[in-house]
Formats: C-alpha cells, sequence, structure tokens
C-alpha cells in the first residue's frame, strides 16, 4: 500500500462561523494508481489535497505514505518530504511572478534528484513559444499549463493536482490529461486529481466522491476510458 488515509478531521472558525471542511476522511490507495476527488464546491476537496501535501495540518487523523506519517514530521522534514516525493498543482496557479516560464519549471528540477529534461517537457506543454515571458504576459491556460510543468518535470511519486485543467477549452485540457495520464504510465506515478467533472472522472482507476466533508463513495471505474477519448 503507497498511501494511507485515516479519519482526517477538519474545521475552520469557531462558534457560529465554523465549518467542519473534513468529517471523518478514510481512503487507502496503491502506487500507480490515479484516484480522482469528485464533489461540489466547498465539500473540502482542495483541504484534503493540503493536508495529504503537508501543507495543512489536520485536526484529527492520519496520512501515512509509503510509510512515512506525514503528520509526525517537524516543519523541516515535511519540507524535505515535499521537495523529495510531491508534485502540486494548485488551484490557483502560485506561479513566481518574477521568473519566466522556463524558470519557473526549473524551480521544480531543481528541487528534484532525478527531473525530466525542461525543454523537452516545455514542448510537450505548447509552451516552448511563450518560454521566456513572464506570468503575467500569458493567457490563463499558459499560466496553468506552466503550473502543471512545475510540478511534473520534478518526476514526482505523488502528483496532487487541483482542477488541472479548470481554466482550460476542451482541447486544451484533453492535452493536459493526456501529458498527466503518460507520467503515470511512464513513471508509475500516483495521482490524486480533483475535479468538478464527471466527464474527466472516467479516465480514473479509481474514483471517490465527497460531500460535505465526507467520502459518499468509493469505487472502482469499471469503463475507464484513456484521456485522449474522453468527451469533455
Ligand atoms: N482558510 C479557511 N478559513 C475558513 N474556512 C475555510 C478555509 N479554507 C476552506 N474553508 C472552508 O472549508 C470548506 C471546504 O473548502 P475547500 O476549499 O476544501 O472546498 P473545495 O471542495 O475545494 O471547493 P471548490 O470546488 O470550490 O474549490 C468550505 O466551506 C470553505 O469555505
Ligand atoms: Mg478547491
Amino acid at each position: 500500500m503507497f498511501i494511507e488515509i485515516k479519519d482526517i478531521k477538519k474545521d475552520f472558525g469557531a462558534g457560529d462561523n465554523l465549518t467542519r471542511a473534513l468529517n471523518g476522511v478514510s481512503f487507502t490507495m496503491n502506487k500507480g494508481e490515479m484516484v480522482v476527488l469528485l464533489g461540489p464546491s466547498g465539500s473540502g476537496k482542495s483541504t484534503l489535497l493540503n493536508i495529504i501535501g503537508g501543507i495543512e495540518s489536520a485536526d484529527a487523523g492520519s496520512v501515512e505514505i509509503n510509510g512515512e506519517k506525514v503528520h509526525g514530521m517537524s516543519e523541516k522534514q515535511r519540507i524535505i518530504y515535499r521537495r523529495n516525493h510531491l508534485g502540486y498543482v494548485f488551484q490557483s496557479y502560485n506561479l513566481i511572478p518574477n521568473l519566466t516560464v522556463r524558470e519557473n519549471v526549473e524551480v521544480g528540477a531543481y528541487l528534484s534528484k532525478d527531473p525530466l529534461g525542461v525543454d523537452e517537457l516545455l514542448g510537450v506543454l505548447g509552451l516552448t513559444k511563450h518560454k521566456d515571458k513572464i506570468p503575467s504576459q500569458l493567457s490563463g491556460g499558459q499560466q496553468q499549463r506552466t503550473s502543471i510543468g512545475r510540478a511534473i518535470v520534478k518526476n514526482p511519486d505523488l502528483l496532487l493536482c487541483d482542477e488541472p485543467t479548470g481554466a482550460l477549452d476542451s482541447e486544451n485540457s484533453k492535452q493536459i490529461l493526456e501529458l498527466i495520464e503518460k507520467v503515470k504510465e511512464k513513471y508509475s506515478t500516483s495521482v490524486i486529481m480533483v475535479t468538478h467533472n464527471e466527464n474527466i472522472a472516467l479516465m480514473a482507476d479509481r474514483i471517490i466522491r465527497l460531500k460535505d466533508g465526507k467520502i459518499v463513495k468509493d469505487e472502482i471505474n469499471a469503463q475507464k476510458i484513456k484521456a485522449g477519448d474522453l468527451v469533455l
């Protein structure tokens, strides 16, 4: 088993402002598996991803990855864990504003022991032409592709993607999803991807549905479809 998530709870605020973002979430996943987290806005998807990624801490419960307990780590250990094992595609792209596209992707490569080729990846992402622009000079889709490049270039064990195609049209979405699928297959990367889109979920090995901070369904995807054949 690669990942074990046990009874995660997370509240925000207090009293009248209390939000129970996660209310006892548990699941496990294997190395090389792709899990899609589906759920309406506010159901706790980003919060769960942030906790798995060691960016936010849970109030209760545990996350174990490759036998390492994320919650038991010091801040310093957590930074090293993120650097060595995780690729993170954020819902808001979090690009470094004064670095070019190529430099933003390179940041990911520097942090890795075994990075992919930066220029080759820029080609796959359709960013070669834009590689010397800074984020404010890019379209939303180009920014999103840059942030995906930064996460993938590390060749991480676990890729966490929060709405990776949220800002893209269907053609660009398909290309990005094919890229994620290719990385997963080539490197046995485990992937957790958040989406609102039922059609995108069909490319996953497993579909987990969240509602009000709880898992309401966790099922093997019996009708798995290649990213390139999705109807988006
Ligand atoms: N820092 C915070 N302070 C207060 N409440 C928060 C905070 N972060 C998240 N929440 C609340 O927790 C709940 C879950 O938020 P989360 O961002 O995980 O939802 P989501 O499923 O990712 O939604 P979306 O699809 O809109 O991105 C929401 O009700 C949200 O308002
Ligand atoms: Mg979210």
